[in-house]
């Protein structure tokens, strides 16, 4: 398994980049760390959004890296809170999601993956498909105790396998793909 590359998660957020690491791993890249706040611009598209980060990411450190943006999206809300969701966790958070669906609870996790070096700029896109519990199940960070992926009953805090089936591994099993290629093509 090639294990020597050099390859550069950017991001505030430890838990994101604990699960790359380990998906990752699995794929055999090995993922370093650089912990910093990027500056995110507005926008509906969290593909824009992750891909301008990725280009202000390795403009600052001038290393192959990747970034990551995710976005919930609930369908009763009309997809609210998808890009804003980071501001919404933060402000209402789970409790305040809970307070506000009734009936209909179901919801979809968006990723994208973007990587950036000198020569390329690439995103990969992955969701996985689900529905928000009546109460916060299991301790987990950020969305985890309230996420219910589809034909399970548990919720991602409570799994012992989110790491196998979520919308970051889906959106890291295409990058890896396309990577370990361009790797392998450039005789590395
Ligand atoms: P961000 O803008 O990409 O950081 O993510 C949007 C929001 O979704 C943040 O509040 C994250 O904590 C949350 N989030 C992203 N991925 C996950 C996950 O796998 N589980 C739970 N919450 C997540």
């Amino acid at each position: 398994m090639p294990q020597s590359f050099d390859l550069f998660f950017v991001s505030s957020n430890y838990h994101k980049y604990q699960e790359a690491k380990k998906i990752l791993h699995s794929f055999g890249i090995n993922l370093k760390f650089f912990k910093y706040e990027l500056e995110e611009i507005q926008s509906f598209s969290l593909q824009e959004i992750a891909s301008k980060k990725a280009i202000q990411a390795f403009q600052k450190y001038k290393k192959p890296i990747i970034v990551e943006d995710d976005g919930l999206y609930i369908d009763s809300l009309y997809g609210f809170p998808g890009p804003y969701s980071s501001y919404v966790f933060k402000t209402i958070g789970n409790k305040g999601i809970l307070q506000l669906l009734k009936q209909n609870r179901k919801a979809k996790f968006v990723s994208i993956i973007s990587f950036c070096d000198n020569k390329n700029s690439k995103s990969f896109e992955a969701k996985i498909d689900g529905s928000i519990s009546k109460t916060q199940n299991g301790e987990g960070w950020g969305y985890d105790p309230i996420f219910i992926p589809k034909n399970l009953n548990k919720t991602f805090a409570e799994l012992t396998n989110k790491n196998e089936l979520s919308h970051r591994y889906k959106a890291l099993k295409k990058f890896s793909n396309w990577y370990l290629h361009k790797l392998k093509s450039n005789g590395q």
